[in-house]
């Protein structure tokens, strides 16, 4: 008999003394796993990324961190406009290259399930070929794929913000959601420096008659409403939500759509993190991700975003697990994370006791090994 193996779970039991053999035949002719007293958790689900773009925004942290404002830097030409700039000049296999090697990175450190927004293009050509990247990459790519179009990222120089809002509205998510890659969400960036309240209800509206699911990145840096919108359109999530206050936690609380916070964007641009205590002590359904992005999140680790949430935002390590898993898969609308016997489950063994140890390990811990749908790829 092995020991029993020590399961955080995500039926809200904290560890779960399983039978022996529970794990032992994830799939048909599976080797038998013996834990040995390690940590077994759910893959992580990374609900947050805009992983497709191409270049570097060095210049820019390094000018934040010696004091220049996010929002200063975006309205001088920097930020999103810069890796729009990049990422149009990048061919199709560069950028599936990239995405490759950057879930490939996130796959080391436990994500199993990893949403990618197609989000720089802001154009019919190269949205299009930010879509077509993403279907290259999903060859190679063994994680589970979600794929959300972010046309609405910002407005591009070329044109008025009346004309672009056509593009999205004709075009660009017409065009995204006929893209064989299967695109599921429809998000857009509401906020004083991208779109107004009135500009993401249109978005959110063109995405719906396309059969796209609305998500948004709200009260990011500013509280303008968002989450009351996309409660009310029956947004998958509202993302970030640094800005907001117990009145956007009771909307989400009573609704539908979850509460996704990034820790990584908040100790990546030194800002204050989000209240997610107060939105778990509302009753909303918190989510984490990491945001993984070249301007406010150049970080890919959900273990590091696992341990944020413990160290900064004051979850408990169970919490975090849930919020990075099972909540994190509400915000994608999937199943995920079942582990039940015979499943074949996505899930990581840690070189560590027990969930606390994990997140007391944060930094620099990463799992053993890695199984998705019952098969080893780590
Ligand atoms: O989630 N908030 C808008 N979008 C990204 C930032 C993208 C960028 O700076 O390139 C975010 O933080
Ligand atoms: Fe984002």
């Amino acid at each position: 008999m092995h020991e029993p193996f020590n399961i955080v779970g995500l039926n809200g039991s904290n560890s779960i003394g399983v039978a022996n053999g529970l794990f032992c035949k994830p799939i048909e002719n599976a080797d038998e796993l013996n834990l040995n007293g390690r940590l077994l958790t759910p893959g992580f689900v990374d609900c947050h990324t805009h992983l497709v773009w191409a270049g570097s925004r060095a210049d820019e942290y390094v000018q934040r961190c010696a004091g220049v404002d996010y929002l200063q830097i975006a309205k001088q030409g920097g930020g999103i406009l810069k890796t729009m700039q990049q990422t149009r000049s990048a061919t199709i296999n560069e950028l599936a290259e990239s995405v490759i090697a950057r879930a490939e990175t996130m796959l080391k450190n436990g994500t199993t399930t990893i949403e990618i927004k197609a989000s720089y293009g802001l154009s019919l050509e190269a949205s299009k070929k930010e879509l077509d990247a993403v279907q290259r990459a999903k060859q190679s790519i063994r994680q589970n794929v979600i794929v959300t179009f972010m046309g609405a990222h910002a407005f591009p120089p070329e044109m008025n913000s009346e004309n672009y809002m056509r593009l999205l509205e004709q075009e660009l998510i017409p065009m995204a959601a006929d893209h064989p890659v299967g695109v599921k969400f429809n998000d857009c960036f509401c906020e004083q420096t991208a779109f107004n309240l009135h500009q993401t209800r249109k978005v959110m509206q063109a995405g719906i008659q396309h059969g796209l699911t609305p998500k948004v990145h709200a009260d990011e840096f500013n509280v303008l409403g968002a989450v009351e919108l996309a409660c009310e359109m029956g947004a998958a999530s509202c993302d970030h939500l640094l800005a907001s206050g117990s009145r956007q936690f009771q909307t989400l609380a009573k609704s539908n759509t979850a509460a996704v916070v990034l820790p990584c964007t908040a100790f990546y641009l030194n800002k204050p993190y989000a209240n997610a205590r107060a939105m778990i002590d509302a009753g909303c359904v918190v989510a984490l991700g990491t945001d993984y992005n070249p301007g406010t999140s150049m970080i890919g680790s959900m273990t590091f975003a696992f341990g944020l949430a413990v160290n900064k935002m004051r979850l408990s390590p169970h919490e975090a697990l849930i919020a990075a898993t099972e909540n994190a898969a509400k915000a994608l609308r999937v199943e995920s994370g079942k582990i039940e016997p015979g499943f074949p489950a996505d899930f990581c063994i840690w070189p560590c006791a027990n969930l606390d140890e994990l997140a007391y390990q944060f930094v620099h811990i990463q799992p053993e090994s890695v199984y998705i749908k019952g098969e080893r790829v780590v």
